[in-house]
């Protein structure tokens, strides 16, 4: 095949240069240059009739056919529910996370699943099909009718999506495949691109669903261009501490679905095994109280999950003294700790603060506010926090505590799981009492601490 005629453009200014260059020349902003194909003939922006011909025609938004999206489910719950209750026709996914954290694995059972009752096709880059059916051998996989194929060239796979006329399509990894008619090297930004926008092309035209397996960086970002989640409809992210056997696979975006929610899986020998009632999971078993820790109720998606807090806090030696968090946001924890001495009067400038959120989720929601400061002041003053308490709510600058969504729904996950007592913030005080907890409801965060101080006494 010829090669297609490429160019370079600038991902900042769109400046068009002919020859790779390190800074470019129009803004000056460096390795922005990205190699792109030049279509032939036609000039993207001339009112030439023959571009005018396939212009798509103008209808009026009543008359377009809304039928909802037909919905398939992969036979596994929990990615189901990830996806918004099953795959979309022509739907693209975007599957991204750590090396070695089973998306393999997962796109393998859900194809095998799919497999019964839909064509199926899985392309693996990374490898070969003795692997694929070694490890569909150890998951006690029988998929006779899935298709495989160990592909990487772009041109040869959307060759066999059009004679096979898959239903559902997995592509591992969408960084292994390229195109002939880019130069530069698979996995670059050039080559993810384009082959992103080949794919989703084809899915869209074809009602082909499509599931890209993406790597992360080293920041855990997804790796080629930003553009790669704009254009697919669903992005999902796999999370979890690769050291213990719980994994979460969580939606950033999705065009079918509510996003950050959250499916549960365990890593067993027999592949992922969904976990449908985890809300327990990310509790550390204490058998004596200890301090520096305080459990929140966080709300993923659809689902309240508990998960403990861990601080310590510790006389730093340095001149700066460490803020480190796992699981949270950094950021978010050095304004908590200027809010911790302008509105609460505990002051941290010469201690070394660490945070944790037990079993490696990451807690993305403001709610968890409160549970830091708590668990803080906690380590800090060696007193361990109340047995059978639970905490949520935002702090605000001023040292407020702001309500979080669905106060109620917290209450009665934590409630069902035998906590006793709840702070609380003033704005999500529950109208009638709920069974076994007693509820302390707070505005500011030094009233927070005060009856925290009561409780002690
Ligand atoms: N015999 C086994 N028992 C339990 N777990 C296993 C076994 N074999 C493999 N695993 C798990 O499967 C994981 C590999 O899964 P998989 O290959 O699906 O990951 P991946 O996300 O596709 O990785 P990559 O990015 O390298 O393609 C291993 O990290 C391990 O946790
Ligand atoms: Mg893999």
């Amino acid at each position: 095949m010829a090669k297609a005629k490429t160019n370079y453009t600038c991902t900042e200014c769109g400046d068009v240069s002919n020859k790779w260059m390190g800074q470019c020349l129009a803004c000056g902003q460096w390795n922005t240059l990205v190699e792109t194909i030049v279509e032939a003939g036609i000039n993207r922006f001339s009112t030439q009739p023959q571009a005018l011909a396939q212009t798509a025609p103008v209808l009026s938004l009543a008359d377009i056919d809304a039928t909802d999206v037909p919905r398939f489910g992969t036979g596994i719950e929990e990615f189901d529910r990830v996806l918004g209750g099953g795959l979309v026709t022509g739907g693209v996914v975007l599957i991204g996370g750590d090396p070695g954290i089973g998306k393999s694995t997962l796109l393998l059972q859900a194809l095998a699943n799919l497999s019964d009752t839909k064509k199926s096709l899985y392309v693996s880059g990374e490898e070969s099909g003795a692997q694929i059916a070694m490890r569909a051998k150890r998951l006690n996989i029988v998929a006779s009718e899935l298709k495989f194929q160990a592909e990487i060239q772009l041109e040869k796979i959307l060759k066999t999506l059009a004679d096979l006329k898959p239903e559902v399509a997995v592509i591992d990894s969408i960084q292994t495949v390229y195109s002939d008619a880019l130069s530069s090297a698979p996995g670059s930004v050039a080559q993810v691109r384009e082959c992103a926008a080949q794919l989703t092309r084809v899915a869209k035209q074809n009602d082909i669903t499509i599931i890209l397996v993406g790597h992360v960086t080293k920041e855990g970002a997804l790796a080629g261009p930003r553009v790669l989640e704009h254009m697919v409809d669903t992005v999902l992210y796999f999370e979890g501490d690769t050291h213990s056997s719980f994994r979460l696979v969580r939606a950033v975006k999705n065009r079918f679905g509510a996003v950050n929610e959250l499916g549960v899986f365990a890593m067993t020998e027999k592949g992922l095994k969904g976990v449908s009632n985890p809300s327990a999971l990310f509790l550390s078993q204490h058998d004596n109280a200890v301090s520096g820790s305080c459990v929140m109720v966080t709300q993923e998606g659809t689902r309240p999950l508990l998960v403990e807090i861990q601080a310590l806090v510790d006389t730093s030696h340095a001149p700066n003294a460490k803020r480190l968090s796992v699981g949270l946001e950094q950021n978010r924890l050095a304004m908590l700790l200027a809010v911790l001495h302008r509105h609460a009067g505990v002051a941290a400038f010469d201690q070394d603060v660490f945070i944790n959120a037990v079993g490696g989720v990451k807690i993305t929601e403001p709610a968890a506010d409160l549970a830091v400061l708590l668990a803080i002041n906690s380590s800090m003053r060696d007193k361990p926090l109340p047995r059978g308490l639970v905490v949520f709510g935002e702090v605000g600058l001023a040292g407020e505590i702001r309500p979080a969504p669905r106060g109620q729904e917290r209450l009665r996950e934590a409630a069902k799981l035998g906590f006793t007592m709840a702070m609380i913030p003033k704005a999500n005080a529950p109208k009638q009492k709920i069974e076994g907890m007693k509820i302390i409801a707070v505005e500011r965060i030094d009233e927070a601490f005060d009856k925290m101080r009561e409780l002690d006494d």
